[in-house]
This record gives C-alpha cells, structure tokens and sequence, in this order.
C-alpha cells in the first residue's frame, strides 16, 4: 500500500483518477472483510448519495485489534503518557488492548446499547476513551465523541441531536494543573437530556462525584461483572460508524455522519502512506480525540494499521515548555503529528525547552489544523527535525474523515507552508465564485473535490438536506470545501484559509454566528457580530463587536460577564479575545452586517475600507474605528 518514490506516486495518481474503482478496490482488499463488495461506488453529488464498497460487510475493530493478534499480540497498541509526568505511563498490548474492548463491549450491551443506538463519549485523553470508541464499534453502536472543553448546554444539544441513549464520561479531566469536573457537566447537561438511559463513569481524578440511582454506574464496577469475549457485529460497508459535530457558517453544529467500510480504507491507507509508518515504530499525534485528528490518527488509522500509537493526556506546556520533547526521549517518538498553534506556542519559549532533549528517534513530522506559516514550518524543521526529517502539511476537515492533500514522507519534495499535492484518489478543482474552474498554474480560487473519495461524509446526522446545502448546493456536482487556496506555479496547493464565516482558532472550528447567538443570549446585547483576526499564536482569534445600550463605566466587568456567557452556552474555546462596545454595525439598505468592514478593523487596517457607499450608516464606520484604536 506504501509509495516509495515520486514517480510511483505520479503513475499512482494517474491510475487512481482513470481507474477509481479498480484502484479503491485494490487498496481495500488489504483491509478484513467478513464478506467482499457487490459494487465499489455509486455516487451522485446532486442528492448527495455516496456509497462505497457497497455489499461488503465488516467490522472495524477486527481491522484495528482482531487481526493483529496472532503476530502482534504482544506489540504495544497504545502507549498512554499521563498528564503528571512523575506518573507512570502505560502501554496496552494488542492483546490487552482487545481485551479491553471486548469487556467494555459488553458492558455497553448490558446496559441496554444495541446496534445503531448512539452513545455520547465525554471523556479525558485516557486509554479508556479509545477503549470506549472501539467497544461502540465492536458493537455497532454508534459514537458522538464531545470535546471535554465543551459546556454542559453544547454536550446537550448535541445528545438531544442524535438521540444518544448512553453516556460514558469519568469523574474528571487533568489538564495541566487543572482540573475538570466532567461529571458535573455532564450532570448539568443531562437534565435536559429526555433520550439518555445509563450514564457509565470511570474513575479518574476521584473528585467527588454524585451518582444518580439506576442511571449512573461505575466503569470499574460494570467490567467486572462481564466477560472477554465479544464477537463483532457484522457490519454493512455503509452502517453508520460515528457522528462527530463540527461548526458551519450557521448557528447550530452539525453531526457529521462517517459509515463503516470506506472510513476504515481511507483512514488506514492515508495513516500508512503520508507518515510512511514502519513496523515497530512509536507514533504520536497530540491532538484529542474529541477532534477527527483524534478519531482518524490516535485511533482508527494507526490501529488499522498495527501501528503503537502514542496518547498524551495533558497539553504542551506543562509542567514546562519542554513536555513534547521529553515524551519523544523518552518513548523514543518516531513521527510527531501537532498542529501549527503548538509550534508557534512552544517557539515563543525559545530553543532553551529543545536543548539537550534526545530528538534523534524522530523521522516524520506532521502539522495539521489550520495554515502552518513559514516561520514556525522553518522552526520545526531546524529545532525539532534538525532538517532531517520531512514535514507534511496535511489539508483535511471533519468531512473528509482523512488527509486529502498533503506530501507523502520521503516521497513528494515539501515546500513551506504548502500543503503540496492530491493523495491518490483525490481530485481538487478551483473554482470562482460563479462555479467556473480555473485552470492552469499561479492561480487562486475556491476549493472544491469533483470526485468522491471513500472517507467523505455520507449526510449530516437527522438532516440530509442540510449536508447537501452546505457541501453540494453551492457548485454544482461538486464537494465545497470552504476553503480558499493558491495553487502555484508549481502546480502545489497552498490553504490560505475559510472563504465562509467559519473562524478557526488554534485550529479548532468556531462559527460566528454560533459565536454570536452566544453573546446575544446576555441580557443587556442588542446585536453583535463577530469575525476572526489573524493572532500570533492561535493563528485566528475572535473579535466581538456588541451593541450594549446601557453600558456601565466598568466596560471591562461587562467584558466578563459577556465571557461567562459564552463559557457556559458553548465552552471557554469560543471566547471573544477581543470585545469592542459600538452603538451600531455597519449594515447594508438590505439590512446585512459588511463583515468584510469589520474583519479590516479587527487587522487594525482601516486605511482601505473599500466602497462603503452602500452602507445605511456610513458614520458608524468612523465610530468603530475611533473606538478600536482605544481597545
Ligand atoms: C479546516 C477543517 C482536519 C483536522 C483538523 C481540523 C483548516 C486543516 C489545514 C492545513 C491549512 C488547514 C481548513 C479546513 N485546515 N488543515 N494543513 N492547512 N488549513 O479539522 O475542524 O474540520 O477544520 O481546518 O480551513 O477547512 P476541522
């Protein structure tokens, strides 16, 4: 499945787009299948209605654990590296590590989990989260793993969204020197929660917690009473296999729904080829599992591929700025895969963190989450690879379920901050705002996918027709990106970023108006409208302009309490870095607020405001500027 020079990926390229399916084909007949395809693909991008492998039955976790047993049981799966670096890190076999997930497996069954059902994960960066998504799967129960920095209303919203029957969670979270009461959110959250019958808790931080009678449950307890043989439900290629809410352009998250069978081959195969992972090598991927960098690169790639994947629960400055690079010495790292926040994070304390830490095991290095500028990709390649190890850029999202554009390690010949060629089976178009291509080299565009690849999203969960005016509606038989990008002279693509109202903080996803509806919801806010500005570290960050009409003199405590707000309907990632108090928004005679005014006054460009003609106010221009200097 490797591709070991560039031509062979040239010629593989060149296959992959004449003959898709015999390609597809090929690279899924390295993977288990309980019983093999009818059809390879049926697609139609106007509907949309995708299927792969169709026919073919499966189950994901013999992928990912059964058949490594016989010549890799005692291979490490997992290696867990705690958020206390004086605790003691521990390694799941594959042995182990099925096991795990057969107990658990059951566990979910006694408790009232069958096939198809939903079950909300809300748990910290512990094996037991991975154990806890591979027991749904084994199962056939489907996944909707939520980010332990969302709130209590954010976790509602989405259990109510899909209906989910259980929640497994623990007691709390470690992250650096904090601590997160999990269970109490998930508390607060479940009183609106009517579908929720079970609610599984592991031990963690043994932070007191309360435990309802006949809902909550132990997780230490509950395995105990089962036991390690769980044969994996036979899947259908297309059977759901997770549901994971991402931010859109509009207010409410959508569950973007991945199936079975074309997940498993475009995870596992893009794991392989990109990392280029050799037998025996320790890979680690700082992202959460709460994020489809999680699902796709801690979880099912590496896992499909027997790969011993590394999982750190704490985050990269504690106790110090040298954290990564004292778990790479001392699990002797192979591949990193972080994003270009970390990098930028960690550069600002200078190479004294690097220095003297053993970096020799490294061979790959991977960034992925939001455009890598130039400066920390030199950074990372002179401090961290000592310019011997290849970086890939890897240019995805939640919809695509794996890496779509990106080199290959010791393959395609990288270029700072360029995310370079297609994977195999990818087909990138660039496209004006009417939908027209634009051909040829040195040209930027639109970025759109004419050709389904087999980790595209099916639907968006309880709500086909949404997933088709988001993706498909905007051009014409093809998947919108919602990305911008340059490709050069060189043929190359570079993401320069989200041409919709998506703002991506530290490479996490935030809409605006889900953003704004937030901050609408304090009493006191008429109106507010929020854009992203380009920020040192978290490459964008959020500014807030509110209409606030009875403004006290303690600007700033309304600045607070407008956070908490925010805090507690979404979570503290979406809180505004800046908030400007203004009597009003500069809004077109139809009445639409000209963000493309604002996001210059939050770049602190107001030199060129462009045509301003059409605005209803144009005075309220000047305020805002006045006011902007003064923040
Ligand atoms: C958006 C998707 C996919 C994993 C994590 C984010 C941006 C992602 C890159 C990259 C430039 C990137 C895009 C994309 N993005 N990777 N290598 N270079 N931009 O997943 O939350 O679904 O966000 O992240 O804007 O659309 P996500």
């Amino acid at each position: 499945m490797q591709i070991n020079t560039f031509e062979e990926y040239q010629e593989t390229y060149q296959k992959s787009i004449n003959q898709p399916e015999e390609f597809w084909a090929g690279i899924a007949s390295n993977f288990l299948w309980k019983k093999k395809w009818d059809n390879v693909l049926s697609w139609d991008f106007a509907s949309p209605s995708i299927k792969w492998f169709e026919g073919a039955k499966l189950n994901i976790t013999e992928n990912c654990l059964d058949r490594h047993l016989a010549e890799k049981g005692d291979t490490p799966a997992i290696v867990w590296e705690p958020n206390d670096p004086e605790k003691e890190s521990i390694t799941l076999t594959y042995r182990v590590l099925h096991e795990q997930v057969c107990r658990f497996a059951n566990v979910l069954k006694k408790n009232g989990v069958q096939k198809g059902d939903r079950v909300c994960i809300y748990m910290p960066m512990v094996p037991e989260l991975a154990v806890a998504v591979l027991a749904c799967a084994r199962i056939g129960a489907v996944h909707s793993v939520v980010f332990g920095g969302f709130s209590a209303k954010s976790i509602a919203d989405r259990i109510n969204d899909a209906a989910c029957k259980v929640v497994v969670t623990a007691d709390g979270a470690f992250r650096g020197n904090k601590q997160i009461q999990l269970k109490e959110v998930i508390d607060d959250a479940l009183i609106g929660c009517p579908t929720i019958e079970k609610v599984i808790v592991l031990t963690h931080t043994r932070t007191p917690v309360s435990m309802l009678k006949g809902r909550d449950c132990w997780w230490e307890d509950e395995i105990k009473l089962v036991d390690s043989n769980c044969p994996a439900e036979e899947m259908n290629a297309e059977d759901m296999l997770f549901i994971l809410y991402t931010s859109g352009s509009t207010g409410k998250p959508k569950g973007v729904v991945h199936t079975c069978g074309g997940y498993m081959v475009y995870a596992g195969y893009t794991f392989s080829n990109v990392f280029n992972y050799q037998p025996g090598e320790v890979y680690f991927c700082t992202a959460d599992i709460g994020w489809i960098t999680g699902h796709s690169y801690i979880v099912y790639g590496p896992l499909s591929q027997g790969a011993t994947t590394l999982m750190f629960e704490g985050i990269p400055t504690y106790p110090n700025a040298s954290r990564f690079w004292d778990i790479v010495e001392k699990h002797q790292v192979n591949i990193l895969y972080t994003a270009p926040t970390a990098i930028r994070s960690l550069m600002g304390f200078g190479t004294a963190p690097v220095q003297g830490k053993d970096l020799s095991s490294l061979r790959v290095l991977g960034s992925v989450g939001e455009p890598i500028n130039e400066e920390a990709w030199h950074w990372f390649d002179e401090e961290i690879g000592k310019k011997n190890c290849p970086i890939v850029d890897t240019w995805w999202q939640t919809e695509t379920g794996g890496i779509m554009i990106s080199p290959i390690a010791f393959v395609t010949p990288t270029k700072p901050s360029f995310a370079t060629l297609p994977l195999p089976g990818i087909q990138p178009i660039l496209v004006d705002e009417q939908g027209k291509e634009i051909e040829g080299n040195g040209v930027n565009g639109n970025l759109c996918i004419k050709f389904p690849w087999p980790g595209m999203l099916r639907t968006t969960y309880g709500d086909h027709e949404r997933c088709r005016l988001t993706y498909f509606s905007t051009y014409q038989n093809l998947y919108f990106t919602g990305d911008g990008c340059l490709r050069d002279e060189d043929g190359y693509y570079r993401i320069t970023g989200r041409v919709d109202d998506v703002i991506n903080v530290s490479g996490h996803r935030i809409g605006t108006a889900e953003v704004e509806n937030a901050i609408n919801m304090h009493a006191g806010v008429i109106e507010s409208a929020v854009v992203g500005y380009p920020h040192d570290v978290k490459g964008q960050g959020i500014f807030a302009f509110v209409i606030y009409p009875g403004l006290s003199k303690d600007e700033d405590l309304t600045r607070k309490d407008i956070l908490q707000t925010v805090t507690r309907i979404i979570g503290a990632i979406a809180k505004p870095d800046k908030i400007l108090f203004v009597s009003g928004l500069p809004k077109t005679r139809s009445g639409k607020i000209m963000r493309r005014i604002l996001r210059k006054v939050a770049e602190g460009d107001t030199s060129n405001l462009g045509d301003i003609s059409t605005l209803l106010d144009p005075a309220v221009v000047q305020e805002i500027i006045d006011k902007s200097k003064q923040l």
